[in-house]
């Protein structure tokens, strides 16, 4: 068995994995969920991944019934019944199961736990990196689905890596309306100009990392040339190096967007290499603190 599931508090078998045809997440996408992931019997960031599913859930007003505590028990009895070291967590909060219509009332919400072997990138891709395509496909307005509610509804995405698997690439980067990039399907986007590093402002539409905001403060407390603002499109495509965070990739090179190639190998992108070093000793720091371990 490689899929552990818990279901609102019991662990069960892949076969009796199952949630109701008439749930929310299920009929509407009327949910939330988080990634997260251990590392050596150990979580990582768990706290920040918390805070961010409590904000999910308040922006699309879902008051969760779940206490902290009891989430925070369920993964760590998911994760020691796994008996993983290193894990893929995702925790799924739906709505709960009502009628087809799609009023919001007090419906008793589903808890999912989806605990799985975490995925393990090559070296040799950290060193060559990605191919992205900067697709036509725009990020969903904040205004319509603000894009930091970690919401089970990622057609806006999903369509998105469908139109860049196209033409042939990895994955895909969106702009908003404005021309202004936002970030990628699953990850958020970097660009390193002239020793500067950059990536998009929040107010352009986009999911706040947990790993850009550590890849962030990494700049700060290391002193790198950093800023957080408006990046458009043709500023994307010049840049000397791009590179995208998330928890699962951690900080991940980008050598190619489009037909444009930038660095094919980590010593071409010193300023990447540099802040992908300090992120692996912020999480090994972070490991070996042994918060939320199991
Ligand atoms: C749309 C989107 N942006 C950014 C991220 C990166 O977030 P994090 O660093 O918290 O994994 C994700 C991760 O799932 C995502 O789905």
């Amino acid at each position: 068995m490689s899929k552990f599931i818990n279901i609102n508090g019991k662990i069960v078998g892949e076969e009796e994995a199952k949630i109701s045809v008439f749930d929310r997440g299920f009929l509407f996408g009327d949910s939330i969920y988080e990634v997260t992931y251990s590392n050596s019997r150990t979580f990582v960031f768990l706290e920040e991944h918390l805070d961010r599913l409590w904000n999910s859930a308040r922006l699309i007003g879902m008051d969760l019934q779940i206490d902290r505590e009891e989430l925070i028990d369920r993964l760590i009895s998911t994760a020691k019944a796994s008996n993983l070291d290193e894990t893929y967590a995702r925790v799924i909060v739906t709505r709960g199961e009502s009628d087809l219509s799609i009023g919001t009332a007090d419906f008793r919400q589903n808890v999912v736990i989806y605990i799985k072997p975490n995925i393990q990138y090559s070296s040799e891709l950290y060193d060559k990196g990605l191919h992205l395509s900067l697709v036509s496909r725009v990020r969903n307005d904040k205004r319509s689905l603000d894009p930091n509610a970690k919401s089970g509804n990622y057609l806006n995405n999903i369509l998105a890596l469908q139109e860049a698997k196209l033409v042939g690439a990895d994955d895909a980067v969106m702009a908003n309306q404005a021309g202004e990039v936002t970030e990628g399907t699953t990850f958020n986007i970097w660009i390193v100009k002239n020793g500067k590093v950059m990536t998009p402002h929040p107010t352009s539409g986009l999911l706040k990392g947990i790993t850009r905001a550590k890849v962030i403060d990494l700049c700060i407390a290391n002193k790198f040339d950093f800023e957080e603002r408006a990046i458009t499109t043709q500023e994307l495509i010049d840049a000397d190096e791009i590179f995208i965070t998330s928890s699962t990739k951690g900080i991940m090179p980008v050598y190619k967007l489009d037909s444009k190639i930038y660095a094919e190998s980590s010593a071409q992108r010193p300023v990447t290499e540099a802040l992908r070093k300090c992120y692996i000793e912020l999480i090994q720091n972070h490991i070996n603190s042994g918060t939320h371990s199991y």
